[in-house]
C-alpha cells in the first residue's frame, strides 16, 4: 500500500511549459459557442477571455494562462493523493464564475481501477447520489500509475498502464471549471474509441474526422442519423489502446447535461473534449485489459446485469393502437394460425381509459381481464405499459389522490417560479402535459415516499388486471409542449404547456449542444421534458432538477422493480425502461426507443446493442419492423430475423400505422415462424449467456472486437454481432441484397443451419442469403445447448435437449450449460440452479455437472451434433457402453455426426466415437 501511493506520488513531476510546436498544436481544442460552431468569427472569438483567434480558428487560450496551476505539494491520502490547483488567470474565462480553487484527487479501487475527481473544495457542488460499489480498501497492486504536474507547473495530468507504459489519458490545453461550464480535453492513444450514449451513432466506432460532437442527456428524442442525445445517459466510452488490443474505459460518472466531442489534434493526436454544466469532474478509469475483463470491472461498479426470466427471452409482440382487446385478438390468432412462436403480448397506452395510469378503458378493453385471462391460459405473458405522469384529478382519479397525500410530487424549487396560470389546487407542483387529455404533475422517484406509494398503485393494479410485466415509458421524463404556446397534440382552446422561468438553471449560459439538434422547438434544455428549476430530493437533501433529470429513468426503474418483489414474491421482475443511466441494467430490460422502418435504422440498432451491453444492459433490441412509418415485406422479413437474434426480441409499431405483425404477410410470417424457431432451439444458449452476463459480466452481445482485440478489421464490424463468444450473426440489411460479405476472425466458421465449415479465418467471404435466410455461423472451439423447440417457452419439452459441437482446428471445442427454474429470484444457492461444462478433445465428449443435478432431474440430453467431423463414426460408447449403430447418424456431405443417446442432465456424461482415422 505505502509503496502504491509512494509511486503515485513519485510521479508528480510532469513538466509545465509547452514548446511552440505543442502549442501549435493545440489550436486544434476549438473555444465552443453556445450557438454552435456555425457562428465562428474573429469578434465572436473576442467575446471570450478565455479564447484566441489563430489562422482563421478560435480555441482555447494555452494552459499556463486559461488553465489552473498546481498549488502547494500533493499530499498522500492513504488511498492515493490529492493536489491543489488554483486557477491559473481569474480573467480567462468561457462564461464567468470560475471556480478559483480546486483540489485533484486519485482514489485507488481495485488494482484494475481508479478514481479521478476534480472538485471545489470550499462549496460543495452536486454530484451522483446514486451509491456505487466502491471496495472498502484499495488494492495493493495497480495496473496504472497517474502522475500530475509538479508544484507551481501549469496543472496537467496523465494516466499510464504500468506493464507497457500505454497512456490512457493525457489532459491537453486548459482545464476550464466554471459554475456551469467545465471542459476538459484529453489525447487518446488511438482512434479505436466506442461507447457514450445514449446517442443516435451510425457507425459503433467513433468517428474524429471530421470533428464530431454528440450531446447527452436523457431526451424523448426517437432515432435519427443526426447526433443527437436520446433517451438515457451514459457518459463511458472505451478505448482499444495498441494493436495487441489492450483496453481501457472510463465512466465521468455526472448526471448534468453534457456532451463530447471527437476531433484530431494538429499533429494528428485522437483527442476526446468532455463538457459538463454542472456537477464535478468524476472519473473512474477500468485498465481491462481486455474489452471483455472491462466489463467485469465497469458493472462490478455500476450495477450486475439482472438475469432474465426464461419467459422474456421469448419473442414479444406489441404495437400502439390495436385499440380494443379484439385487436389483440386478432393479432394473436395471426400467430397462432401462423405458428410463430411467442410467449409476451405486450399493450400500450390505448388500453387505458383516457391514458391515465392504472385504468383501462371500460368500453374498447372492457374485457381486458378475460383478455389477460385468455392470453395466459395460452401461455403467454402480459406486459402493460406505465407513463409517469398522473393525470391532476385529485377528486376522481384515486392513484394521483393517493400520491398528493404521501407527497409524491415534483414541485417548482421556488414559489415564486409557480406559473400564475397554473391549474387550481395544484399548488407548488409543476404541472405539466403528456399523453392524457388533462394535464399531469410528475412523481419524483429519489423520494422513498414514491417508492412506497408506487409500489401500493402496482399491487392494486395487478389486483385488476394480471400483468406479468411492466414497460415504464415516457420516463427522461418527456412532457409535450415545454415552453411553447401549445403541445403538439393539445387541443386548441386549452391554456398552453409548462413554460420554464428564465433563470440559470433553465437558460444556462452554455445549454450544449442538444438545443440545436433533433426535435428541440424552443431551443432549451428543458424542452420535451420538465423545468430546469423544479425540485427534487431523496429525504435527506434536496436536488434541482436541472442536476438529477437524467436519473429519472432510473430511480423510476428501482422504484418498479422493488414494487414488482412485492407484487410477485420470489420471481424475478421484468420492468421494460426507456430512460437508463449507469447502474439500470441491475434492473432493466432497454428497448432502443422510437425508430422508423428504415434499413439504416436496421443497422443502427445492432451499434445500439453494442453500447448497451457495454453500459451493462445485456437485455436490448429495438422495435422490428420499425415503430415509425410502414415496412415493405422485404424489410419486416429481414428486420424479423435480426430482430430474432435481439436479447428483447419484439415487433412493435405506432398508431396508425397498418399492422406489421409477422403474421401480416404470409412470407414474413414463415420467414419468422423459422427464425423464431431457431431462437427457440437456442434459447438454452442465451440463457447460459445471459447467466455468465449476470454472474461473470460477460457480454451477451458481443461486436468482432471484443472476442477478437488484436484483429483490426475487426474492430470497425459493426453490421455483424456474436451471441456470447460462440454464434455470430450476419444480418442482411441492404434493401434487395440476396447475399452479404461476411468477415470471418481467425478460427473455424460453420453455418448453424447446414451445419458445414464455411470459412477458415480471418478471410472476407460473399455469403448467399436469399430472403428466407439470415447468415449465422457456429464458431470453432464452441460447443451450444439447444432445447427441441415449442411455440413458447413454457411449452418446450423440457426433457428433450442437445448440444451443437463445433471443433476448432485442433479438435477442441467447450461449452457450458446453465438451467433453473426460469424465474426464481434473487437466490444465489447452487442447489438451485443447475451448471454443467462440456468438453470436447478430439473424438471425446464430456459433460460434467457443476452443481444443481437435483435441477437437472427430468431433463435429458438426447442429441449431440458434431460439426466437421471428418467420417462416419465405427462405434460409439456412452459412459462406457457401446451404442447400437442406430444411435448415430452421418451426413457425409456437411461432415455432421448426429448423436442420440438418452442421459439424464443430472448424470456426468462421456461420449466416446471410434472411426477409422487412416488416410485423413
Ligand atoms: C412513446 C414510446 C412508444 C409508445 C408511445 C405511446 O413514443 O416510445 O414506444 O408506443 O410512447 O405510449
Amino acid at each position: 500500500m505505502v509503496r502504491v501511493v509512494a509511486q503515485v506520488i513519485l510521479a508528480v513531476a510532469l513538466t509545465g511549459s509547452l514548446s511552440l510546436g505543442q502549442q501549435t498544436k493545440l489550436q486544434a481544442i476549438e473555444c465552443p459557442f453556445p450557438e454552435g460552431q456555425d457562428v465562428a468569427s474573429e469578434a465572436k472569438c473576442a467575446e471570450y477571455t478565455a479564447c484566441e483567434w489563430t489562422d482563421g480558428r478560435c480555441h482555447m487560450v494555452s494552459n499556463d494562462v486559461g488553465g489552473y496551476v498546481v498549488d502547494g505539494e500533493a499530499q498522500d491520502t492513504g488511498r492515493g493523493f490529492k493536489v491543489n490547483l488554483k486557477k491559473a488567470d481569474a480573467s480567462k474565462t468561457m462564461f464567468g464564475a470560475d471556480v478559483a480553487d480546486l483540489v485533484f484527487e486519485v482514489i485507488q479501487h481495485e488494482n484494475y481501477h481508479v478514481q479521478i475527481k476534480i472538485y471545489d473544495p470550499v462549496n460543495a457542488r452536486y454530484e451522483v447520489p446514486l451509491p456505487l460499489n466502491l471496495p472498502a480498501e484499495a488494492e495493493a497492486d495497480p495496473l496504472y500509475s497517474v502522475s500530475v504536474s509538479g508544484n507551481g507547473e501549469p496543472f496537467h495530468f496523465s494516466v499510464n498502464r504500468n506493464t507497457n507504459g500505454n497512456t490512457l489519458f493525457r489532459s491537453e490545453g486548459p482545464l476550464t471549471f466554471e459554475d456551469q461550464f467545465i471542459q476538459l480535453h484529453t489525447g487518446l492513444m488511438s482512434s479505436y474509441l466506442y461507447g457514450f450514449g445514449e446517442n443516435t451513432h451510425t457507425s459503433f466506432r467513433q468517428v474524429f474526422e471530421p470533428r464530431t460532437t454528440f450531446p447527452i442527456f436523457a431526451r424523448d428524442q426517437p432515432v435519427g442519423t443526426e447526433p443527437m442525445n436520446e433517451y438515457g445517459h451514459h457518459p463511458y466510452y472505451m478505448v482499444m489502446e495498441d494493436d495487441f488490443g489492450n483496453s481501457h474505459s472510463v465512466l465521468l460518472h455526472n448526471s448534468n447535461a453534457m456532451e463530447y466531442s471527437t476531433f484530431l489534434l494538429d499533429d494528428g493526436t485522437p483527442t476526446l473534449t468532455l463538457r459538463t454544466i454542472g456537477g464535478i469532474i468524476d472519473l473512474h478509469f477500468f485498465l481491462g485489459p481486455d474489452p471483455e475483463d472491462l466489463n467485469l470491472q465497469y458493472t462490478n461498479m455500476a450495477g450486475t446485469p439482472a438475469m432474465p426470466t426464461y419467459w422474456s427471452l421469448g419473442f414479444h409482440l406489441s404495437r400502439w393502437g390495436y385499440n380494443s382487446t379484439d385487436g389483440v385478438r386478432a393479432a394473436r390468432e395471426r400467430m397462432k394460425v401462423m405458428g410463430i412462436p411467442q410467449d409476451v403480448q405486450t399493450c400500450d397506452i390505448d388500453y387505458m381509459d383516457r391514458q391515465r395510469d392504472f385504468t383501462y378503458d371500460p368500453v374498447s378493453w372492457g374485457d381486458m381481464p378475460d383478455l389477460i385471462n385468455e392470453l395466459h391460459n395460452d401461455n403467454i405473458k402480459v406486459t402493460l405499459i406505465l407513463d409517469p405522469a398522473l393525470v391532476i384529478d385529485f377528486d376522481n382519479y384515486a392513484p394521483a389522490a393517493r400520491g398528493k397525500d404521501s407527497d409524491v410530487f415534483i414541485k417548482w424549487s421556488d414559489p415564486s417560479f409557480v406559473p400564475s396560470d397554473q391549474e387550481a389546487g395544484t399548488d407548488d407542483y409543476m404541472v405539466g402535459y403528456v399523453w392524457p387529455d388533462t394535464k399531469t404533475i410528475f412523481p419524483d422517484f429519489l423520494k422513498p415516499e414514491t417508492a412506497t406509494w408506487w409500489t401500493n398503485e402496482l399491487k392494486l393494479f395487478h389486483d385488476a388486471l394480471q400483468y406479468d410485466a411492466i414497460w415504464i415509458d415516457m420516463n427522461e421524463p418527456a412532457n409535450f409542449g415545454t415552453n411553447l404556446d401549445k403541445p403538439w397534440n393539445w387541443p386548441e382552446e386549452r391554456t398552453p404547456g409548462v413554460k420554464c422561468p428564465e433563470n440559470k438553471w433553465d437558460s444556462p449560459p452554455y445549454p450544449t449542444m442538444m438545443i440545436r439538434v433533433g426535435d428541440n422547438q424552443s431551443k432549451k434544455i428543458s424542452d420535451h421534458t420538465i423545468c430546469m428549476s423544479g425540485n427534487q430530493t431523496d429525504g435527506t437533501k434536496t436536488y434541482l432538477h436541472y442536476d438529477v433529470h437524467s436519473l429519472y429513468g432510473l430511480t423510476e426503474t428501482i422504484a418498479t422493480f422493488n414494487g414488482l418483489t412485492e407484487v410477485f414474491p420470489k420471481k424475478r421482475p421484468v420492468v421494460l425502461s426507456r430512460s437508463t443511466f449507469p447502474g439500470s441494467g441491475k434492473y432493466a430490460v432497454h428497448w432502443l426507443g422510437d425508430n422508423a422502418a428504415d434499413w439504416t435504422q436496421m443497422h443502427m440498432s445492432i451499434i445500439g446493442m453494442f453500447d448497451f451491453n457495454m453500459f451493462g444492459l445485456p437485455m436490448v433490441g429495438a422495435d422490428v419492423c420499425g415503430f415509425f412509418n410502414e415496412p415493405d415485406l422485404e424489410m419486416c422479413a429481414r428486420w424479423m430475423q435480426l430482430g430474432a437474434f435481439y436479447p428483447f426480441s419484439r415487433n412493435y409499431n405506432t398508431m396508425g400505422t397498418a399492422d406489421q405483425d409477422p403474421g401480416v404477410w404470409p412470407e414474413v410470417g414463415e420467414i419468422s415462424r423459422e427464425v423464431l424457431t431457431l431462437r427457440y432451439k437456442y434459447l438454452p444458449f442465451l440463457y447460459t449467456s445471459s447467466h455468465h452476463a449476470h454472474n461473470a459480466r460477460e457480454l451477451v452481445i458481443r461486436p468482432l472486437l471484443n472476442e477478437f482485440p488484436a484483429d483490426l478489421l475487426a474492430r470497425d464490424v459493426d453490421d455483424q454481432f456474436l451471441w456470447g463468444s460462440g454464434l455470430m450473426v450476419a444480418p442482411v440489411i441492404t434493401q434487395g441484397a440476396t447475399s452479404r460479405d461476411v468477415y470471418f476472425p481467425q478460427g473455424l466458421w460453420y453455418d448453424l443451419v447446414y451445419a458445414k465449415l464455411v470459412a477458415t479465418g480471418p478471410t472476407t467471404q460473399t455469403v448467399s442469403a436469399p430472403l428466407e435466410i439470415i447468415p449465422v455461423f457456429v464458431r470453432g472451439g464452441s460447443i451450444l445447448p439447444y432445447q427441441v423447440p415449442a411455440l413458447n417457452t413454457v411449452e418446450s419439452p423440457q426433457e428433450s435437449s442437445g448440444c451443437t459441437v463445433a471443433p476448432d482446428e485442433l479438435m477442441i471445442a467447450q461449452g457450458q450449460i446453465f438451467w433453473d427454474d426460469g424465474e426464481r429470484c434473487c437466490s444465489t444457492a447452487m442447489s438451485q440452479s443447475y451448471m454443467s461444462r462440456l468438453a470436447y478433445y478430439q473424438d471425446e465428449l464430456t459433460m460434467s455437472v457443476k452443481h444443481g443435478q437435483d435441477v437437472g432431474i427430468g431433463i435429458n440430453l438426447e442429441t449431440i451434433d458434431i460439426l466437421g467431423f471428418p467420417k462416419d463414426a465405427q462405434s460409439i460408447s456412452v459412459n462406457g457402453a457401446e451404442i447400437p449403430s442406430s444411435g448415430w447418424r452421418y451426413d457425409r456431405d456437411a461432415r455432421l455426426l448426429s448423436i442420440y443417446i438418452s442421459v439424464p442432465l443430472a448424470d456426468d456424461l462421456n461420449v466416446k466415437i471410434y472411426y477409422d482415422n487412416d488416410g485423413l
